[in-house]
């Protein structure tokens, strides 16, 4: 009787058979850690919704990237709050605009740290969109074409400031073929873009809305950002950004979406990123504050887990807690 069980539990026997036959692991190199770089001097300002990020002033990234640094991690991905907006996102492509500022001191702070970009209008434009807004026959639309225009300098500024990386979010149609000819015709032919080609119009976003001030002023962006119901879209959203010249692809939010990344991993052959977004960072936190999670083993566990659904790389509010935990601190 005792012979026929399959004795599954032999490999789980001691820790050390458990390390040797691990699938999955994280490594310091997966992880690109948020930045929100804010106008203004001698600001830390703590996001509420996001207890340990913050807020940062040109003149506070130092002690943020050296603590980066150390840590090991090497990439950064930049959002802008700039001290004005207007109607058409003038902060996102101005020469001397807060991502571009803050991407110029941290290429000189630490010359190795990729730095990645964000390329959107939201946090440039008053009314919240991520385009440019138009009054229609049935109220107010954003304009494809006319924001990919904006979006395209938006790009080529970054670039210019030494962007490592393009990472177009604004889910406009067409962005990373304009972006990709924008790049190359001013000379960035060598700059890839990591496309935020699969990107859900979440309430996981809140939390980002409050750090970044950039919560629409009216209606909502499901007219550009997909419905959460659908997964066979997302192939097709993929699909077109491959066709660009994506460089590489992203599915955003994490937790609620790993069966999208899954989809991705086994369809594409490119780089797959998966963004954990601020309201799962929120989640978490709130919990741990309240002693009701083990935060350290939860973050650990998800971000694993989005490893083993298809993510290469990570995006998360988490990365400096998890190198430490990952280290043993
Ligand atoms: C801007 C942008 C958003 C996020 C990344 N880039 C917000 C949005 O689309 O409303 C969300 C990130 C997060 O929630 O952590 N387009
Ligand atoms: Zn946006």
């Amino acid at each position: 009787m005792h012979t026929s069980i399959v004795r599954h539990r032999r490999l789980r026997r001691t820790a050390g058979i458990r390390n040797l036959v691990r699938e999955t692991r994280l490594h310091v190199h997966d992880l690109i850690m948020p930045i929100f770089v804010a106008h203004g001097d001698d600001v830390k300002t703590e996001i509420s919704s996001m207890p340990g990020v913050y807020n940062l002033s040109l003149d506070r990234l130092d002690e943020e990237i050296a603590e980066i640094v150390s840590l090991g991690i090497q990439a950064v991905l930049l959002f802008g709050i700039p001290a004005s907006k207007d109607s058409v996102g003038t902060g996102a492509y101005a020469e001397d605009g807060i991502v571009q500022q803050a991407t110029r001191k941290i290429k000189k702070l630490a010359p190795d740290l990729v730095v990645i970009a964000d390329t959107c209008l939201c946090e440039f434009t008053d009314h919240g969109h991520c385009g440019v807004v138009h009054e229609g026959d049935c109220g107010a639309v954003v304009d494809n074409d006319e924001s990919l225009a904006l979006l395209v300098r938006t790009a080529v500024s970054q670039a210019r400031a030494g962007a490592d990386i393009i990472a177009p979010s604004n889910m406009m149609d067409g962005f990373v073929g304009a972006i990709r000819q924008g790049l190359d015709e001013a000379g960035f032919e060598d700059i890839p873009i990591m496309s935020y080609a699969v990107k859900y119009s979440s309430a996981y976003y809140g939390p980002f809305r409050e750090a970044a001030q950039s919560a629409p002023k009216f209606g909502d962006r499901k007219t550009y950002q997909m419905d959460a119901a659908n997964a066979r879209e997302a192939l097709r959203e993929a699909e077109t950004d491959v066709g660009e010249g994506a460089d590489m692809l992203m599915v955003k939010p994490g937790l609620a979406y790993l069966d999208i990344v899954r989809l991705l991993k086994e369809r594409y052959d490119l780089p797959l990123v998966v963004y954990n977004v601020s309201a799962e960072y929120a989640m978490v936190k709130a919990a741990a504050m309240q002693g009701w999670i083990d935060e350290r083993a939860i973050v650990l566990e998800t971000l694993t887990g989005m490893k083993r659904a298809g993510a290469d790389l990570i995006i998360t509010y988490h990365a400096k807690d998890a190198v430490r935990w990952m280290n043993g601190q």
